[in-house]
């Protein structure tokens, strides 16, 4: 079976208390189950992981490179300060990275417009809640 990384930033770790009127009541342990369950319907092995340190990070986008096919990624708010990460999905091309966020990142804060992941990514998904992560490994699953 052909794998993807889902890589998860800082403080998503804390989803399910954290400002559950933003990012929802679900854990990430949740979206980690929904992940495997959506990629095993679609022909994917779901390597799923969270770090709340830019440079476990940017190793991961590394290895990602090497051993899978496809990226999802939600750097949480490295995606709006991070050149470290800009520049793996870079370096990992040509691995296809759908970025996500649970938010609706231009509905929110100026700072949170900009992203440093998009210029890099195949597209984003944003604003749909947990949902996001399955409809980013479908569309990494009709790429590869
Ligand atoms: C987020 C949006 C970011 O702006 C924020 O810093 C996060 C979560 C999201 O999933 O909506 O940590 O990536």
């Amino acid at each position: 079976m052909k794998t993807v990384f889902v890589l998860n930033g800082p403080n998503l770790n804390m989803l399910g208390k954290r400002e559950p009127s933003i990012y929802g009541t679900q854990t990430l342990d949740d979206i980690g189950a929904d992940c495997r369950k959506a990629g095993s319907a679609l022909g994917l092995e779901v390597d799923f992981r969270q770090s709340n340190h830019e440079g476990a990070l940017v190793d991961w986008i590394q290895e990602a490179s090497q051993a899978a096919v496809g990226l999802v990624l939600n750097a949480g708010a490295y995606t709006h300060t991070s050149i470290a990460i800009h520049d793996a999905i870079r370096a990992a091309a040509p691995l296809p990275v759908v970025e996500v966020h649970l938010s609706n990142i231009h509905a929110r804060e100026p700072f949170r417009h900009v992203s440093k992941v998009a210029p890099y990514a195949v597209g984003m998904i944003c604003g749909f809640g947990p949902l996001g992560y399955t409809l980013a490994l479908q569309a990494l699953a009709a790429r590869v």
